[in-house]
């Protein structure tokens, strides 16, 4: 997903700029640049490639003089990551330079109606008919300049404005992609996310949809659409510039699997109070509660497949029907969906495009939304009912671990607090449950000290492909998050199968050797587990098994065991999934991959 940033104060501008685009790396790119503006107008470099490709061709920013400035880092949507497809972009007169993040979805009818007027166009992306707009629109105000480029667009952005006549201006829009403005002294910044600020203030400010934000050294002025002047609040960031940081490990990935117990205990551990589960942020009364019909989840990638568990458990345990859906379908497919909905939406970053797609579809059909989010001051959680925070502190790495985990343990907690709210929880069970949600961090702990192996175990099948995951019930749940983990790092193939499905045509792929990670967590279902693996075994696949600790039946068929510490049969999932999560970095490690970058991968997919 693309990244953009800006600045203005009385520090020279393009350091800082290049040192906001390497804190967005992680989201994902392939291109990016920087534009400054000089005493003799706008200054500009780009580079296909990685940032360090920009840092070589600016020198760390020395080349671009200039104490304001905009830069990029380019997810390709319209055309390939080339030097020329990069931005900023510059408009045909020159005074104007532009950086986008989203799509303009009416941009060829622009095109077409700019190239009529004799504009030119040299790249192949749709952010140059925005910047020429600029030119078209400006009369010697840029703020009135960009409300009525602003005005024409059709589709996602997030703008940031350099103009030549303006020094010292610099200004950002927003529509669906996330703008945070950081607000210094004596300057200040904008930026797509709070990574790229917090180095400098951790006063921020979140724009909302159809905003502009007008940033001098001295001040910050944001207007509406209409141009009217808005107040904003100033919010202050909980997290340092050290949580954004490797901290010695090797990779993101790793720091941030590691990262589980305390992000668990941080998530947890505040809603638990005096044994009883606080959720002071769900806002629906009993008699709300006792209306509600039908629960709807709904998620993009391992977020699904956390709210994939969250069925299953809210299901069992409060007796409403509960559906999981893809944002990307549920969107489509003309939900039923009225007041008696409680929609839930979970999502590490809150930006991703589906899903707030399928959250504003069913708002409007009446649904009651809550949020199940990491990032504060997100798209998500700001259109939401309600939010429930997963303070897992910020995820860079593309694969996301300590989100899902995080996810998966509010998910448990939702739906404990619900059914005992609902009355479908008896005392002594809640009880229980409430103890063994506040030990998960420790079971992290224990799965990741309790599989000294894993490396071993990953280099062992490191250059297999097609590798099965099956499982039952909640395993299954489980078994969709390890094989999405291992994909899309490792870029070994492989599929999560319920295990009772492989007998309908999928077992005919079994063959000699074929890795088979058989999850087998769900002791109610073991019999029919023992069942699958000597079916596969049978057919000369091999069988890494994941089972609780103490469980002997499975081992003796297996031909590699990892061991998950028991506890709630429903409270399973978040100790299983770390094992898996290692196996995969472990494994893509073998495999020389990019590991916190993956290939063609965003951290948020912020566009459809
Ligand atoms: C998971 O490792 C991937 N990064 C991806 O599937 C991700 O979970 C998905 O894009 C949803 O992102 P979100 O949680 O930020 O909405």
């Amino acid at each position: 997903m693309c990244g953009i940033v800006g600045f203005t104060g009385s520090q020279k501008a393009a350091p800082l700029l290049l040192d906001g685009l390497k804190k967005l790396e992680y989201r994902g790119y392939d291109s990016a640049g920087i534009a400054t503006l000089g005493e003799d107008g706008i200054h500009m470099e780009k580079a296909a490639g990685k940032i360090k490709n920009l840092d070589g061709k600016i020198q760390g920013g020395e080349t671009l003089p200039g104490l304001s400035g905009v830069g990029h880092t380019r997810w390709a949507t319209h055309g390939a990551p080339t030097d020329v497809n990069a931005h900023p972009h510059l408009s045909n007169d020159g005074k104007f330079a532009l950086v986008h993040n989203g799509i303009v979805e009416n941009y060829v009818a622009l095109r077409e109606e700019l190239m009529a007027k004799g504009f030119q166009f040299k790249s192949e992306t749709d952010t140059e008919v925005v910047v020429n707009l600029l030119e078209l629109y400006y009369d010697g105000d840029m703020k009135d300049a960009v409300l009525k480029t602003v005005a024409r667009l059709e589709g996602a952005y997030a703008l940031g404005v350099l103009c030549r006549e303006e020094r010292g201006r610099v200004i950002t829009a927003r529509q669906a992609a996330p703008i945070i403005l950081g607000v210094g002294k004596g300057e200040n910044y904008f930026a797509s996310d709070v990574t790229a600020l917090v180095a400098h203030t951790k006063d921020v400010i979140y724009l909302d949809d159809g905003e502009i934000a007008d940033l001098t050294p001295d001040g910050i002025t944001i207007y509406d659409t209409s141009g009217k002047v808005l107040e904003k609040t100033v919010e202050r960031v909980t997290w340092d510039v050290a949580a954004a940081e490797k901290g010695g490990y090797e990779h993101f990935m790793l720091k941030e699997i590691m990262e589980q117990p305390a992000a668990l205990r941080s998530t947890i551990e505040p809603r638990i109070q005096n044994g009883e589960i606080v959720l002071d942020q769900f806002s629906l009364t009993d008699a709300d509660l006792k209306k509600i019909n039908k629960i709807m989840i709904t998620a993009c990638g391992s977020a699904f497949y956390a709210g994939s568990v969250g069925k299953y458990v809210i299901e069992e345990l409060c007796r409403i029907p509960v559906e999981a859906d893809l944002a990307s379908e549920l969107r489509y497919r003309n939900p039923l969906v009225d007041e008696h909905t409680l929609l839930v939406v979970v999502s590490q970053s809150g930006e991703t495009a589906d899903t707030i797609a399928a959250m504003k579809e069913c708002k409007a059909r009446g649904a009651r939304v809550l949020a199940i989010v990491n990032v504060v001051g997100s798209t998500i959680a700001r259109l939401a009912d309600d939010v429930i925070y997963t303070w897992a502190g910020p995820e860079i790495a593309v694969a996301t671990t300590k989100g899902y985990t995080t996810q998966v343990a509010v998910m448990d907690m939702l739906a404990v607090y619900m059914a005992r709210r609902l009355g479908r929880l008896e005392d002594a069970v809640y009880h229980q449950m409430v103890e063994e949600l506040l030990r998960l961090p420790e079971l992290v702990q224990r799965s990741i000290e309790i599989n000294p192996a894993l490396q071993s175990l990953a280099e062992k099948y490191h250059s297999h492909n097609d590798i099965f995951f099956i499982g039952r019930n909640l395993d299954y749940a489980a078994c969709l998050e390890g094989s999405l983990k291992l994909k899309e790092i490792s870029y070994l193939h492989s599929e999560a199968y319920a295990a009772g499905e492989l007998k309908h045509g999928t077992i005919a792929l079994i063959e000699r050797d074929r890795p088979v990670i058989a999850l087998a967590c769900c002791e109610v279902l073991l019999d029919k587990m023992l069942s699958n693996i000597q079916e596969v075994k049978a057919r000369g696949a091999e069988v890494l098994a994941v089972v609780l600790e103490g469980e002997e039946k499975i081992v003796h068929e297996a031909d590699d065991v990892i061991l998950i510490p028991k506890t709630h049969p429903l409270l399973n999932s978040v100790a299983e999934v770390v094992p898996l999560q290692l196996f995969a970095y472990y494994m893509a490690k073998s495999n020389g991959c990019d590991i916190d970058k993956p290939k063609n991968l965003a951290k948020s997919v912020t566009v459809e």
